[in-house]
């Protein structure tokens, strides 16, 4: 029997799990992160808080369990960098999150080469990126030492090793996605072509050990969040999608070996790298989901998101919200975008205003499902969704209305760390296929469309109108 302790380092929280080799949970412990959201749009996290909370919780996690594990795997959040010194392992700066805007300026000044940038990485020159974050940070905070993505760092720590996988790597805009390899060319542009950048790795290698969780165990199943759950909701064929509903929700759709770019404004990044394959996959992004709803929290309109299905309204009564708190991505691509709600009367409650945001959120990953559909040539005839929103009935069933396809949900509450879990299960056991580390699974609910295609159809035209108005209005700001 296999034990495996598989940790998603997320944006507002680590979660780890000890697995078995049926891929049954037998522990969990989760540490709660709030990055801090400041003025001028940036997003900070400490990142000594995330390295405590990785111990912290793995090491929970395996008292729990009450067994010794034989691997660590490592889910990371992806375009989150950090500076620091590579002798002691310091950190030399706060961790930019993801969500950080701070380096369009960086980008702006790269307009130029945004068309050569997309077609050498997949990806859209925008601050989401790791590279412009990198760039920014070296400009404005400090030169000394590496600057990387916290997976790098965080495996510093438990093994020694200087190493990113080749997914997370892809979400970098230093990568050539033909050859998944950094691109010498595209770090001299970033201003980042004397950086030591970290070796990529394969999510089924075992990149070294550590001893911070009990034993020696090897470390293995290194992949970024979002791509760690397009496994685990077994998306292993090309035509497959899913959509994380977390901090932000994100839209991916595994489109084979082919480094295919997105002609629909998606990106395109490696959706692993395992068993000598490098598949791929198109993907779309709403930045702030589980973010927009701690707004409405922060703002005293909801207690929790345990809330949200008992305050929404059953009717927005024309209320629309354009979720945009940090910017628009997928197919606007607008970081200056911000956030709308239009159509207020003096009749309208909070409870309307809660139910336009879900709708806004929906609203948003349905015109994901069209691009993705526009991608892949045919439309998506179900939509598998994993993360904690899903736990919102309101939300899921504003998501089946609105993109007019069944959303089913996935039965478990830890789908990033299980994908992860099954390429470590994969390094320990090369004989062992993605697809038999995976499993079946079946869905714990699912949710139909509800509203007829006419007024789905509407509101989506509506919806669609005022969005493009908010990400107008970035670029005119
Ligand atoms: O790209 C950022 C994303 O992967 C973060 O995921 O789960 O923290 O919303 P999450």
């Amino acid at each position: 029997m296999t034990t495996i302790l598989a940790i998603d380092q997320g944006t507002s929280g680590t979660k780890a799990i000890v697995v078995d080799d049926a891929g049954g949970t037998v522990a969990i412990a989760e540490e709660s992160i709030r990055p801090a959201y400041l003025p001028g749009g940036a997003v900070e996290q400490d990142p000594r808080e995330l390295l405590a909370s990785v111990l912290d919780a793995g090491r929970r996690a395996v008292a729990e369990a009450g067994r010794p594990v034989d691997c660590v795997a490592l889910a990371n959040q992806g375009e989150t960098v950090l500076a620091w010194d590579p002798a002691t392992g310091t950190p030399l700066t706060p961790a930019i999150v993801w969500q950080d805007r701070r380096a369009e300026s960086v980008c702006a000044g790269l307009a130029g080469h945004a068309e050569d940038i997309a077609r050498r990485t997949g990806l859209v020159l925008d601050p989401y990126f790791s590279a412009p974050k990198m760039a920014w940070l070296r400009r404005n905070l400090t030169r000394e030492g590496v600057v990387t993505t916290t997976d790098t760092w965080l495996v510093h720590h438990l093994t020694g090793e200087f190493v990113t996988d080749a997914a997370t790597a892809s979400r970098s805009l230093l990568l050539d996605l033909d050859t998944a390899d950094w691109d010498p060319a595209l770090a001299g542009l970033f201003g980042l072509g004397d950086e030591r950048l970290p070796r990529i790795v394969a999510g089924d290698e075992i990149v070294g050990t550590t001893r911070a969780f009990g034993g020696e165990v090897p470390v293995a199943g290194l992949i970024v969040d979002q791509q760690a759950a397009l496994i685990a909701e077994g998306c292993l064929d090309a035509g497959s999608a899913k959509c994380t509903y977390g901090t932000g929700a994100f839209l991916l759709a595994n489109t084979g070996t082919d480094p295919v770019r997105s002609t629909a404004g998606l990106t395109t990044s490696v959706a692993w790298r395992a068993a000598g394959q490098t598949p791929y996959c198109v993907d779309g992004q709403v930045y702030t989901v589980a973010s927009a709803v701690r707004w409405l929290q922060d703002l005293g309109l909801l207690t929790a998101a345990t809330d949200l299905d008992r305050l929404a309204a059953a009717d927005a009564e024309g209320v629309l919200c354009v979720p945009a708190f940090a910017g628009l991505a997928a197919p606007w691509w607008a970081p200056e975008a911000t956030a709308s709600f239009t159509g207020m009367t003096l009749a309208t409650r909070r409870e309307h205003l809660v139910l336009a945001v879900l709708q806004g959120i929906a609203a948003q990953v349905a015109e994901l499902t069209s691009l993705v559909a526009a991608d892949l040539g045919r439309p998506l005839s179900r939509l598998r969704a994993d993360g904690g929103l899903t736990n919102s009935a309101a939300l899921m069933q504003a998501q089946a209305d609105i993109a007019q396809i069944p959303v089913d949900i996935y039965p478990h509450a830890h789908a990033t760390p299980l994908g992860a879990a099954a390429l470590a299960r994969c390094a320990l056991d090369p004989a062992l296929g993605l697809r038999e580390a995976v499993g079946d699974w079946r869905p714990a609910t699912v949710y139909e469309p509800r509203w007829s295609a006419d007024r789905a159809e509407e509101y989506r035209t509506t919806w669609a109108r005022a969005a493009a108005a908010r990400a107008t209005e970035g670029e005119h700001s």
